[in-house]
Parts: C-alpha cells; structure tokens; sequence
C-alpha cells in the first residue's frame, strides 16, 4: 500500500475510534439532562464511528506493529448544549477537509480499497452533521429533540432517521444489516 493512504487509514482510525468514545461520553451526559433523545442519537452516531473504525482498521491488515495517528480531536467537554457543539465541530472538519482530502489521495495512489473505507463515512459523516443540528436546535431552546427511529448501516455506518430501506443508499447493504436505535 502507497505510504501516504496507508498513513490517511492510520489517522481516520484514530479519528473514528476517538469520536466513538467522545459520542459515548456525551449519550451519557445528555442522559442525565433528561434529554432521552439526543442520548439516543449519540448512542446511534457512537455505534456509526465504531463501524467506519472497523472498515478503516480492516484495509490496515497487511500491517504489523505501532504506528502514531494524528487526528483531530474535539476537547472540552461540558454539558449537551456543549457536546453537541463540539460533535458538529468535528463531524464539519471529516466533511470539509480530512474525507474529501484523503479520497482524492487515494484516487490518485489507486488505493481502491481505501477509497472506498472513505467514502462510505464521508456520506455518513454529512447525515451526522444534519442530525447533530437538528438536535442543537431543540437543545439550545431547552427541549429534548424529536426523533423518529435511527437506522445506522452494520457495514457502511450509514445513518438515518426513520425506516431502513430496501438497500444501504452507499454501499447497497440489505435492509437486514441495519441496526435500529428507538
Ligand atoms: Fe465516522
Ligand atoms: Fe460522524
Ligand atoms: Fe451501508
């Protein structure tokens, strides 16, 4: 694997397991705010990351050893009002930066395999942005947000608010891979 991809996979792995655990931290601090909803949506976005680490961590297998990630990391945690915040903060720099940047590295290297590991949580990471708003939005004038069922993707992370679909809009997963959280 080209040095650069390989790197790019070592960094969205960092990335991706950190915003797991960040999300999991703040499911349970919205939690004890009372507002159910936007720890469920936590818990669903948590579980999202979880699989885009797994599909980064899995085009790394040739590797043995290791190797230091740099990712971005969102620090300060407060309350929901707070987590939300810095939950969009970095959902923004996956979208704007650091996905677009390494799928046209990994074009350009032919890394298709990694290319692809990108691109499924590029889409995702847009869908989390949208959810992390509207919950913003409920949160800052006091109020849980109102959410239908979330479906998240078990092979792609892809997210969305309602009833799985037929095929995973990214990676064409059947109905049957997704997981609800309600
Ligand atoms: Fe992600
Ligand atoms: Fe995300
Ligand atoms: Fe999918």
């Amino acid at each position: 694997m080209k040095k650069m991809t390989e790197q790019h996979l070592i960094n969205a792995f960092g990335g991706e397991s950190q915003a797991y655990m960040r999300y999991v931290h703040f499911a349970n601090q919205a939690e004890k705010e009372k507002f159910g909803n936007v720890a469920r949506l936590f818990r669903a976005i948590a579980h999202a990351e979880y699989i885009h680490a797994g599909d980064h961590y899995w085009e790394l297998r040739h590797l043995e050893g290791g190797f230091v990630a740099n990712s971005m990391a969102a620090f300060g945690p407060g309350d929901t009002r707070k987590n939300l915040k810095l939950a969009i903060a970095g959902e923004t720099y996956e979208i704007e930066e650091m996905y677009p940047t390494y799928i046209e590295v990994a074009k350009f290297q032919g890394e298709k395999g990694a290319q692809r590991s990108f691109e499924w949580s590029y889409s995702t990471e847009k869908m989390h942005k949208m959810l992390y708003e509207k919950a913003l939005e409920s949160v800052n004038s006091g109020t849980d947000v109102e959410l239908g069922s979330i479906q998240v993707c078990e092979v792609c992370g892809y997210t969305l608010e309602g009833e799985a679909p037929d095929r995973c809009p990214i990676c064409n997963a059947l109905k049957d891979q997704f997981t609800a959280f309600e």
